[in-house]
C-alpha cells in the first residue's frame, strides 16, 4: 500500500468552498458550539458532534434521579416521579462528557491529556453537560440531582444553547444563610459562590453547559481543607413555573430563594468573545489567578451577599 501525503487544509478548503457553491454539499448540521476548540457541533436530536464524530455522552434518566438515596436528593413530587417510571418512562434528563477538556494546571499552560486524580491534584477540571428538554410529574423542569460543592471548590458554568435555571442555597463566609434563583439564557458565564448547594433545571432545551470546576486548596490556592463535604439535601425545588416549593424547615432555613446575587466582580474576568472553554484551554495562568484571586476576594467580602 502506498503512502499518502499529509491532508492539505487549504485543498480542504478549496473543495469544500467548491462543492458549496455548487450546492453539492449540504449545510453544516446545527451552531458551533465555542468550547475552546473548533468543530464541536450540537445536532438537531440534542446530540453533540466533534469533526463529525458523535461524542460518547452518559446518560441520566429519571430512573438514576430515583435511585439517589432521598435523604440527598430532593424532589417536588417522588411519589409522582417513581409512579412514571413504573408506567414504563424513564426519559434521558441530560447527557454528560466528564473531562470534556483536558485538565489543566491553574498555575501553568500545562493540559492534562486522560489524567487521573485531576480533582485530587487541584487541576481545573472541566465538564460538558446537554440538559434534554422536559418536565418531571410534579411540574420541576429536567434537572440535575443537585449536590454540595466543596467548601475550597470553585465552579463557573456557560451557557452554550438554550436556558437554564440554578438554585443555589448555602451559607455565605459569615454564616449567613441564602439561597436563590440565577436565570441563565445562553451566552451567560456564572460562577457559584463556595461550599454551596446548587441544582441545574432546563428552561428551555436542549441546553449545553459548559463548566469548569477546581478544588483551590489542593491547589495550594487557597488555606482551610477540603474534604468536609456535606450530603443532606437541601429541601427545596424549582417547578417550571420559576416557583419554588419546598419543606418549611428549607425555607426557615436557607429563606425564601430571591433573584441572583451581583456578581459584577466576574463580569470582566473573561475578554470580549473568550469563552469559559477558551480561557481553560488558551487562558494563560495569570488570567486564571486572577479569576480564582477575585473570586476568593468577593468570598471574603460576602459573596453572594456584595456591599452594592
Ligand atoms: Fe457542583
Amino acid at each position: 500500500m502506498s503512502s499518502t501525503a499529509a491532508a492539505d487544509p487549504i485543498g480542504r478548503d478549496v473543495v469544500i468552498r467548491h462543492l458549496q457553491a455548487l450546492g453539492s454539499l449540504e449545510a453544516e448540521t446545527g451552531p458551533s458550539l465555542p468550547l475552546g476548540i473548533t468543530g464541536v457541533r450540537l445536532e438537531p436530536d440534542g446530540s453533540l458532534s466533534l469533526d463529525g464524530r458523535n461524542l460518547v455522552m452518559t446518560e441520566r434518566r429519571l430512573s438514576d434521579l430515583l435511585d439517589v438515596d432521598p435523604g440527598i436528593r430532593y424532589l417536588a413530587d417522588p411519589d409522582a416521579a417513581s409512579e412514571l417510571y413504573r408506567s414504563g418512562q424513564d426519559p434521558v434528563l441530560y447527557r454528560a462528557v466528564r473531562r470534556f477538556l483536558p485538565s489543566r494546571s491553574l498555575t501553568s499552560r500545562d493540559l492534562v491529556v486522560a489524567g487521573n486524580d485531576d480533582e485530587a491534584r487541584g487541576l481545573l477540571t472541566a465538564d460538558l453537560v446537554v440538559y434534554e428538554p422536559g418536565v418531571l410529574p410534579g411540574g420541576e423542569p429536567f434537572r440535575s440531582t443537585g449536590h454540595w460543592n466543596l467548601p475550597g471548590q470553585l465552579e463557573i458554568f456557560e451557557v452554550l444553547s438554550g436556558r437554564i435555571a440554578m438554585l443555589v442555597a448555602g451559607r455565605n463566609r459569615s454564616g449567613e444563610a441564602f439561597a436563590y434563583v440565577q436565570i441563565c439564557p445562553a451566552g451567560t458565564t456564572m460562577a457559584v459562590p463556595f461550599d454551596i448547594w446548587h441544582v441545574s433545571y432546563v428552561l428551555d432545551g436542549p441546553a449545553v453547559v459548559f463548566n469548569v470546576s477546581a478544588r483551590l486548596q489542593e491547589a495550594g490556592l487557597a488555606a482551610g481543607t477540603d474534604k468536609y463535604h456535606r450530603a443532606k439535601a437541601v429541601g427545596l425545588t424549582l417547578k417550571r413555573d420559576l416557583t419554588v416549593v419546598g419543606d418549611d424547615d428549607a425555607f426557615r432555613e436557607w429563606g425564601t430563594p430571591g433573584g441572583a446575587p451581583a456578581t459584577d466582580w466576574f463580569t470582566d474576568l473573561l475578554a470580549p468573545g473568550q469563552s469559559l472553554a477558551d480561557l481553560h484551554v488558551h487562558g494563560s495562568p495569570e488570567q486564571l489567578s486572577t479569576v480564582v484571586r477575585t473570586a476568593l476576594d468577593a468570598y471574603d467580602e460576602g459573596w453572594p451577599m456584595m456591599p452594592r
